[in-house]
């Protein structure tokens, strides 16, 4: 007598909250425009922000490429001073991507689809699970949302952090699920290659390697549940009721230098309101600092897509070169090489402002010069906007084999 009223009154609350959290964008019939400008870019940029859903490539000006819904692709247009059709159908796209499919244990089988969060962290367990006398599982702060930066540290015969330490991030940006496949492969290479082959061995026996799938679990959970071109955290501002920072703008080096970021809560590429005021960005600084102060760290690569792009510092000033930029190029040349030699991949290679835009309080500038990194680098994964962020499954093993093979080769040359 008494339960009926009562659940009659929950029951829709309920219902209401499970229908409002699983409201997800529908990108079909949705565009994908490349807009050059013309004349007074800043101000027709601000506009063509306003009215569309996703910029893809937000810094360079000169060729903005952007998801435009149905409605608006008119009007989007007609503020540019060219525009072509990359994409007809942004909708059919994301079919291509593939199913995520349920998940056994950790094996090649892995690296055929992509997965949900609660898998990759599962993934994490599981491959830690198999080599517990020389890996443990890791945590670098946690996310907006309380999440658990998670990772994993794999060392090799000296020992638990005996060695210098070659560190690795990816998903900064939540939409580039091809840099989570990625750099869950390093891990996955390094611990499964350790006892078999000569080569992996000797690399995990000369460093410590820590090893970070997801730095943005928020915006990565939320690409998934609610708007799969989401590239910030989740993070609010009292002054807008826009979310999200832009995490790889967001690290306390050169943060308020402008021109490199946003200071539009509502844009791609917002900054924050203060230097590391991002959570995530606060757990990450932590690791780098704490790494630099024990053994130094002697290569850190931050994994994005998409481009195929090799960039070292700086971001924030397109004159400046780092001291050691001749060794960072030759590096970076190097593991091309190795790329090409695999498939035949593209990529090129140079200091980031120069070779890009200019990125201010980005992830490589605060290794480079707070965290003392010997070599720092960007990876833009693939490809070169033909698919974009929503790479398709049949592209994961050769993208994170390929990309094996040029990390391999940057370590034997560090
Ligand atoms: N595409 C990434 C971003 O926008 C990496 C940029 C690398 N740095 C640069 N100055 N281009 O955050
Ligand atoms: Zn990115």
């Amino acid at each position: 007598m008494k339960l009926l009223p009562f659940s009659s009154l929950l029951l829709p609350l309920v219902l209401g909250i499970v229908v409002l959290r699983a409201e997800k964008v529908d990108y079909n019939g949705y565009k994908v425009l490349r807009l050059s400008l013309g004349e007074s870019v800043a101000d027709i940029e601000a506009q063509i922000e306003e009215l569309a859903a996703h910029v893809l490539n937000p810094g360079r000006a000169e060729r903005l490429d952007v998801v435009v819904a149905p409605d608006n692709v008119d009007a989007v247009a007609a503020l540019a001073a060219d525009s072509t059709v990359l994409t007809e159908d942004v909708g059919a796209v994301l079919e291509e991507e593939g199913e995520m499919t349920t998940y056994a244990v950790p094996s090649e089988t892995w690296f055929t689809a992509y997965h949900s969060y609660t898998d990759h962290i599962q993934f994490l367990r599981d491959l830690q699970g198999g080599f517990t006398s020389n890996s443990e599982i890791i945590t670098a702060g946690s996310s907006v949302q309380g999440r658990a930066l998670t990772g994993i540290h794999i060392w090799g015969s000296g020992g638990k952090g005996s060695k210098p330490a070659v560190l690795f991030h990816g998903t900064v940006h939540a939409r580039e699920w091809i840099s989570t496949m990625t750099v869950e492969y390093m891990a996955y290479q390094l611990l499964t290659k350790y006892s078999s082959d000569a080569t992996v061995r000797a690399l995990v026996d000369s460093y410590d390697f820590y090893i970070m799938p997801v730095v943005n679990p928020d915006g990565f959970v939320y690409s998934q549940t609610n708007d799969r071109l989401w590239r910030k955290n989740r993070q609010t501002v009292s002054s807008s009721s826009c979310v999200g920072r832009d995490i790889n703008r967001n690290w306390p080096y050169k943060w308020e230098v402008p021109g490199g970021a946003s200071t539009n809560p509502c844009s791609e590429t917002y900054k924050g309101v203060a230097a590391g005021d991002a959570p995530e960005n606060q757990g990450l600084v932590a690791q780098v600092n704490q790494l630099r102060d024990a053994r130094g760290i002697r290569l850190y690569i931050d994994f994005h897509s998409y481009g195929q792009y090799i960039l070292w510092p700086y971001g924030y000033d397109c004159n400046l070169r780092a001291e050691n930029d001749a060794e960072m190029r030759s590096l970076a040349s190097q593991a091309a090489s190795a790329i090409s030699g695999v498939s035949g991949t593209r990529y090129t290679i140079g200091p980031a402002c120069s070779t890009l835009y200019a990125t201010t309080g980005d992830s490589t500038d605060y290794t480079d010069v707070v965290g003392n990194v010997t070599y720092s680098y960007t990876y833009e994964l693939r490809d070169q906007g033909n698919y974009g962020f929503t790479l398709p499954a049949n592209q994961i093993q050769p993208t994170v084999r390929e990309t094996w093979a040029g990390v391999v080769s940057m370590l034997q040359n560090a």
